[in-house]
């Protein structure tokens, strides 16, 4: 009895204990943040105030701050105002904490909503929970966004998100201000909204059968949609949605065949890529359909702006379809790419009488800009630069900075808060043109519940690109960052990892590989094994005089492991010489640079994106290795990928040359007919030579396939040739 008689003081201690906000931290970070002397007691009955404007956002606050609103004489604590203030900006607003007061004060509900997401992340309280003992330091904020345009695009397509989860969402980023939901929502693989007209869009096109027979799928009905959209317009977020065409439309093509040039029957997609049945452009039918698709769509979504993709539209069908060509002919069009500007000129043209504007990816340049529309640049910044200097608005998402659905090895934290979404290139008036930026959520290799883990923390850096000042400081974001994960963890967000988990940089000198590890989390311990010899805990860097298998395991303080990654290292000939290009890699997938294919680091069996890879696009591969002096050797091997649906193929031929004075050389090694373009899969394939030779240049050639085979799913586009590792023994 007495016994449970302490139990119940401690327990009532506890509850009555004290907790003190006194140096509060907010991201994206305010513009302005002071912070005064006192304290407001903070408590979960309270009087607010609210101008009549600000109604829905007061219902807001009381239901997220679980708030019993009561009466009380003027000079009580605890009283809550939102107040109209016609001197500021749409999404500007004051934030005041008084000692009695708390004060939000706006022109409009945006800028009420983001004092209110600023509270919100001061107060360490959520939903249904609350805290009678909490004091929040006095303090004052002034702000308000650098860009008006601060969006996420959710590929729900790819793989379906349920309705709950776009909702949290929503959630999630009203709470960081980001204020766009790109909502993707027709593919190849799935075709996500109910469309009355043509019910077969969600009958057929909004499910797929798997290679394993499993049927997967699903689609938002009307009434979903409409939920979703009110819950989002409560929210102060606005959703545009994504309706692709020509390109990326198989899965309407697979529920209406007569959309596509050739009326063939076809199945909603199952792999991932870029797809040549896109829709014919020169058929009317085609437009009369997305017409009605389209005056469907606008009536659902208040957003006065409608995304209709134009990204990746393979011409393949349109180059052989007389209905396309005689499209052509009749409008004086040049090319097929002209034929792509006429469609969506035409589609921007009866958006326009629906009060809509027209977004696209940067493709849609291609041809001719369309007047007036907004261009969202993918493929670099090139896309908006051109937008911008043609006094077109354009929203900035390089594939460099903004592509979450990508590893933390190309996209880390740091590198989406390095983001500058204004190009150094353009004028002060031109940048005026850049209304802000999106982080893109694709989601091929990401099902929903790795949503998360992908899109946080990195989308902490792109709300601080977009809403925070431009001079920013990274330790100081990654401080704020350290203490925001207990409110990511409190709202149940399951964030990934701010850089690559285990990350190796290896150096080779004096005859040894030396090889230092970095963990993506200073919270984490690295183990290791050399040549599987048992575990060993990381401390200094390693070093290697001969072949070496090396594993390393990342583990969390409780010993689990989260992550495990191998490498071979490889004594050869050919290591660290210097090597001379002849044609030029790519620099998207240029890895370690002239390194990368003598630096004794093989790249992996399925993955072309690990750093060790190098890839040639539309080009052969030629490069010579100086061995420095004539040298003995009795093997050449080099190594290839293929993963057909990135356009990624063995080459056509390769061909070793070895030569004693760099400029003549003489053929030793031959072989073609390598490459099935066809060939399912990830795989990677060596080619080796065998034979006592001696030289002091060798040369390797390696012929590109060339443009995709009719067959290929995008026919007609450049491949990609990859290769790792020259291996001279
Ligand atoms: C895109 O990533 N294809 C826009
Ligand atoms: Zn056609």
């Amino acid at each position: 009895m007495t016994r449970y008689f302490i139990f119940l003081l401690l327990l009532f201690s506890c509850q009555e204990k004290e907790t003190v906000v006194s140096n509060p931290t907010i991201i994206p970070k305010p513009v302005k943040m002071i912070l005064n002397e006192g304290f407001y007691n903070w408590s979960s009955s309270a009087q607010i105030f609210s101008d009549s404007l600000f109604i829905s956002e007061k219902k807001y606050f009381q239901e997220i701050f679980s708030i019993e609103e009561v009466s009380r004489d003027v000079n009580s604590e605890n009283t809550i105002y939102f107040k109209k203030n016609n001197q500021l900006l749409n999404e500007e607003y004051f934030l005041k904490v008084l000692e009695n007061q708390i004060i939000i004060e706006a022109s409009s509900s945006n800028g009420i909503m983001h004092g209110i997401q600023s509270l919100r992340q001061i107060v360490p309280i959520q939903e249904n929970t609350s805290l009678n003992k909490l004091q929040i330091n006095c303090l004052e904020i002034h702000d308000f966004p650098r860009f008006r345009w601060r969006g996420l695009l959710l590929d729900c397509c790819r793989h379906f998100m349920q309705k709950d989860f776009v909702k949290r969402y929503i959630d999630l980023l009203a709470f960081h201000k980001m204020n766009i939901l790109h909502w993707h929502l027709t593919e190849d693989q799935g075709w996500r909204i109910e469309i009355d007209k043509y019910p077969q869009l969600t009958e057929i096109g909004a499910w797929r059968e798997n290679k394993d027979g499993e049927k997967y799928g699903g689609f938002y009905t009307k009434e979903d949609i409409k939920e979703i959209v009110l819950y989002a317009e409560n929210r102060g977020i606005e959703i545009v949605p994504e309706i692709e065409l020509p390109g990326h439309s198989v899965a309407a093509i697979a529920s209406y065949p007569h959309l596509s040039c050739t009326g063939d029957s076809i199945k909603v997609e199952t792999d991932w890529g870029v797809f040549k049945d896109i829709y014919c452009a020169g058929s009317d039918s085609v437009f009369t359909f997305l017409e009605d698709v389209l005056e469907e769509v606008v009536e659902l979504f208040p957003s006065k702006y409608i995304h209709i993709g134009g990204d990746e539209a393979p011409k393949y069908h349109w180059e052989n379809c007389s209905k396309c060509q005689k499209r052509i002919i009749d409008n004086n069009l040049k090319d097929e790419h002209e034929l792509q500007s006429y469609f969506i000129k035409r589609i921007g043209d009866f958006l326009k009488t629906k009060n809509k504007r027209l977004i696209g990816w940067d493709e849609i340049i291609e041809g001719g800009i369309p007047e007036n529309a907004i261009i969202q640049s993918w493929r670099g910044m090139e896309g908006g630069i051109i937008a911008a200097k043609n006094q077109n608005q354009a929203i900035m998402s390089p594939t460099s900075h903004c592509y979450f659905d990508y590893d933390l090895d190309a996209i880390n934290l740091e590198k989406v808060y390095s983001f500058e979404p204004i190009p150094e290139k353009l004028t002060q008036s031109e940048s005026k043109f850049i209304i802000g930026g999106e982080c893109n959520m694709w989601s091929e290799r990401a099902p929903q519940e790795l949503i998360d883990s992908k899109v946080f923390p990195r989308i902490l850096a792109m709300s601080e690109v977009l809403w925070s000042e431009k001079e920013k400081d990274y330790t100081d974001f990654s401080n704020r960052v350290e203490k925001h994960y207990p409110k990511l963890d409190k709202m149940g967000v399951n964030y990934g990892y701010e850089k690559t988990p285990i990350k190796f940089n290896s150096t080779f000198k004096d005859n040894e590989f030396i090889v230092n590890i970095e963990k993506g989390n200073p919270k984490m311990n690295l183990e290791y094994s050399v040549n599987d010899q048992g575990w060993k805990d990381y401390l200094i860097p390693l070093k290697f005089k001969k072949n070496t298998t090396l594993i390393v395991k990342e583990k969390n303080s409780k010993r689990k492991v989260v992550a495990t990654k191998k490498l071979e290292f490889n004594f050869h000939k050919g290591l660290d010489k210097k090597i001379i290009y002849k044609t030029n890699y790519n620099p998207s997938y240029q890895a370690d640079k002239n390194k990368t294919l003598v630096n004794g680091i093989a790249g992996s069996n399925n993955n072309f994106r690990d750093g060790q890879w190098q890839g040639f696009y539309g080009t052969d591969i030629d490069v010579i290795i100086d061995l420095g002096e004539k040298t003995k050797f009795s093997e050449l091997s080099s190594s290839y990928f293929q993963y057909h649906l990135s356009w990624i193929l063995l080459p056509k031929s390769i061909e070793y040359l070895i030569s004693d004075n760099g400029e003549t050389f003489s053929r030793i090694f031959y072989k073609d007919q390598i490459c099935n373009p066809m060939q399912e899969g990830k795989f990677k394939e060596q080619f080796s030579y065998r034979g006592e030779q001696s030289a002091r240049y060798v040369r390797l050639k390696a012929k590109n396939y060339g443009t995709l085979p009719k067959q290929h799913p995008a026919a007609g586009s450049n491949s990609w040739v990859f290769i790792d590792e020259f291996i001279i023994q």
